[in-house]
């Protein structure tokens, strides 16, 4: 019963598919197998939460289960899919952000660089970073061939590519808007959340969803209401990983705290941070801003000088409250139609979790936030931003 342990059904989906690939690997280049594609396997099964499979399984069983047998296992090869872009995001964003450490180990660059004694200077010392954006290019890949592999109907299948297409291209352009954002200095709070929702909204969460619908052959106004839940919801989950990627622990979160203020990135968080101290004149609070943030070298005393001053502006308040109202319009989006009672529940579950708020209070959050808009965030024809950015 895949429902019991959504994370277990797919890693046996993930072990047939890696089976298969690492033995034509092997027929490749041992070199090649032992490097790269064992290294894609390792990664993807070791560590992760699940949340893009659990999403896609428990939006399909909101929407009535799947459509026929057929439509079960290519959920489970969806979702092994996720988990496989899962892997080329995370190996190639710690590439781009020069992180340490990820799901509570070494990122896959460093530990490259280490498995070969790669010089920290000098010829050489590229090796664990190109060695990482093979890995994830190699996850990429694969993560298409399963796709590609699956058996779907003529109508899911269109729309299964027309998801997939998007996805991808979705999750560069955040990528990009990151890069961009923190290159030119961008102070923007519509751009850091425009990022935040391409980045990693719209494949954590929206996309997962939208894919459960379409494997459950769900009609366009329940397939809308829940995009919009996932939408809100997505948002929420970066805006969370913001504040933890501040404030986290980094023995809980598995990757380090504080690197955001380092590169200087243009998260929510900063951007409200900035507004605000300038909305109330703050010199104090802007000068540790203007001097500590995007500071590479930063001393733990200066980085916690920025969290108090994160703290002092109100910004970190402000993104709770925004995660807060974020949550309910994404539960409220989940009850403006009929979906499976059993299933929703996980649903919840699994969207404050996301948002990183005990279930527990999430009820209140759903009845109680009467200062969140009405029902107006849908999840299309809008830009991606615009629907979520104004709760
Ligand atoms: C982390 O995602 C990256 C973001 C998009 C914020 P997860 O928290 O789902 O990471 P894993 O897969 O469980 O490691
Ligand atoms: C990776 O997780 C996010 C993506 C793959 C988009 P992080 O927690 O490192 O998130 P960023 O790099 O700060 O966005
Ligand atoms: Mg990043
Ligand atoms: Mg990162």
């Amino acid at each position: 019963m895949v429902s019991a342990d959504v994370a277990a059904a797919v890693g046996r989906v993930l072990d047939e598919v890696f089976q298969e690939r690492l033995d034509a690997a092997a027929s490749i280049d041992a070199r090649f197998a032992q490097g790269v594609a064992e290294m894609v396997a390792d990664f993807t099964l070791t560590g992760g939460k699940r949340m893009r499979s659990r999403f896609l399984w428990w939006g399909m069983q909101a929407c009535g289960g799947p459509a026929d047998g057929a439509s079960l296992q290519a959920a489970l090869r969806l979702a092994a899919g996720l988990e496989l872009i899962q892997t080329c995001a995370l190996v190639h964003d710690d590439v781009m952000d020069g992180s340490p450490v990820r799901r509570g180990r070494a990122a896959m660059h460093m530990e490259l660089a280490a498995q070969h004694g790669a010089p920290a200077t000098g010829p050489g010392a590229s090796f664990g970073t190109s060695a990482a954006i093979l890995i994830g290019d190699l996850a990429l890949a694969w993560a298409d061939d399963v796709v590609a592999a699956t058996e779907f109907s003529p109508d899911l299948a269109r729309d299964v590519r027309r998801l997939w297409q998007a996805m991808r291209s979705e999750m560069v352009a955040g990528q990009y808007l990151d890069l961009y954002g923190q290159r030119t200095g961008s102070r923007s709070m519509s751009l850091a959340l425009q990022t935040a929702s391409l980045k990693s909204g719209l494949y954590s969460v929206e996309r997962p969803l939208a894919f459960g619908a379409a494997l459950a052959g769900a009609d366009q106004r329940t397939t809308r209401a829940l995009c919009s839940a996932g939408r809100c919801a997505g948002l929420a989950f970066q805006l969370r990983d913001d504040l933890l990627g501040v404030f986290g622990d980094p023995g809980h979160t598995g990757k380090p705290a504080g690197d955001d203020i380092k590169e200087g990135k243009l998260t929510y968080l900063l951007a409200v941070a900035r507004a605000r101290a300038q909305a109330t004149r703050s010199r104090a609070l802007l000068r540790i801003l203007d001097t500590h943030v995007g500071d590479a070298g930063l001393t733990e005393r200066e980085m916690e000088r920025v969290r108090g001053a994160l703290v002092a502006s109100g910004a970190r308040d402000t993104v709770e409250a925004k995660i807060r109202r974020l949550l309910a319009q994404s539960v409220r989006h989940l009850d403006r139609v009929a979906l499976e009672p059993a299933a929703v529940a996980h649903l919840r579950e699994l969207f404050c979790t996301a948002a990183g708020i005990p279930s527990t209070a999430a009820a209140d959050i759903a009845t109680g936030s009467s200062d969140a808009p009405g029902d107006g965030h849908r999840a299309s024809p809008l830009p991606p931003f615009a629907e979520a950015s104004n709760v």
